[in-house]
């Protein structure tokens, strides 16, 4: 049986400013899972990420790793954090030591291995993120785009359990998206389980198998891509767009069009013409009826008209003979 790794029961949080950000949190999240957090500006993602590794204590309810609540002593702490590996969503927050390398370097350092195999890891991650050659430079030197890599490499370097990405590809140009949603997908194929916060909806649509909608912080949805994306009404509640082509499919399908919502541009391309296909049909069965000949033969071409008066009349045969 696949084991929960974090679950939360009732959770609240409020700051100690008395802003409530987080109200009545009950999520459960798996071994090997994909899954994402979606929700707008203020939502609570990072507030409710910073609880899965013990920054932020629930101010109501509990949260459980592994099935055992967390007590927040300083050994628990230490283990948590190196089961689960957090990318902060602003990487100025993680980065801190002169150059590239000991940055990446120092959490497998402190981790006790070996140098061979903290200098193994640390070029192997900066590999992964397409940051070789960068080792030496300042962190604070570099763009964001890049610094966003290297807070990854940092987190991907102690292999941790389950890799918790507030925001990873805020900032990276397309191809940098594609670079860190392959290695994630890769990860996750060696039994990492991962999550992730965003909004960009499109994104995650390629990425998670289970979505949480937070809003306002509370939990307004929760299913897989599917579920969530034929429920644009909830999208549209947390202030998020659903991706373009459910979008189109969506309001295709409330026109009465029997379309299904799809989630890739190329599963939209075929389900459309999948629908225009009957509705064509639908459109000649009208015209025939309306003996509109001319129209037909207009938009059908001469060959494809003539074929298609050759097997109606053969229908007419087949329903007077029968
Ligand atoms: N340190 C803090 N003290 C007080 N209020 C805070 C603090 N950090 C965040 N908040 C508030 O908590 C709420 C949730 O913020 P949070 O940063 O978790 O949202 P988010 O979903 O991550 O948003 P974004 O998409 O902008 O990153 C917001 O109303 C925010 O103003
Ligand atoms: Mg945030």
């Amino acid at each position: 049986m696949t084991r929960t790794i974090i679950q939360t029961e009732n959770m609240g949080f409020t700051y100690p400013d008395g802003t409530s950000a987080l109200q009545n949190i009950n999520i459960e999240i798996k071994e090997g899972e994909r899954v994402a957090v979606i929700g707008s500006n203020g939502a609570g993602k990072s507030t409710l990420f910073a609880h899965f590794n013990g920054i932020n204590k629930p101010t109501s309810g509990h949260i459980k790793i592994h099935g055992k609540p967390m007590t927040y002593r300083k050994e628990e702490l230490l283990q948590i954090r190196q089961k689960v590996g957090i990318v902060f969503q602003n990487p100025d927050d993680q980065l801190f030591a002169p150059t590239v390398i000991e940055d990446v370097a120092f959490g497998p350092m402190n981790l006790g291995l070996s140098e061979d195999e903290v200098d193994g890891r640390v070029e192997e991650a900066l590999k992964l993120v397409g940051m070789t050659g960068l080792e030496k430079k300042a962190p604070h030197h570099l763009s964001g785009g890049q610094k966003k890599r290297v807070a990854i490499a940092g987190i991907l370097a102690m292999r941790p359990e389950i890799m918790v990405l507030d925001e990873p590809t805020t900032g990276l140009d397309p191809t940098g998206v594609d670079q860190i949603m392959k290695i994630l997908y890769m990860l996750n194929k060696e039994a990492m389980s991962i999550i992730i916060a965003s909004h960009d909806v499109e994104m995650v649509t390629q990425f998670a198998d289970k979505i949480f909608v937070l809003h306002d912080g509370e939990i307004i949805g929760q299913g897989t891509t599917e579920e969530i994306f034929n429920d644009c009404e909830t999208l549209y509640k947390a202030h998020l767009r659903p991706p373009k082509s459910a979008e189109l499919l969506y309001m295709l399908k409330n026109e009465g069009f029997p379309v299904n919502i799809k989630l890739t541009v190329d599963e939209a391309y075929h389900e459309i013409l999948h629908a225009l296909g009957s509705q064509s049909y639908h459109n000649l069965l009208h015209l025939v009826k309306d003996d509109l000949h001319h129209k037909l033969l207009h938009s059908l071409g001469e060959d494809k008209y003539h074929e298609l008066l050759h097997l109606l009349e053969e229908n007419q045969k087949d329903v007077t003979s029968s």
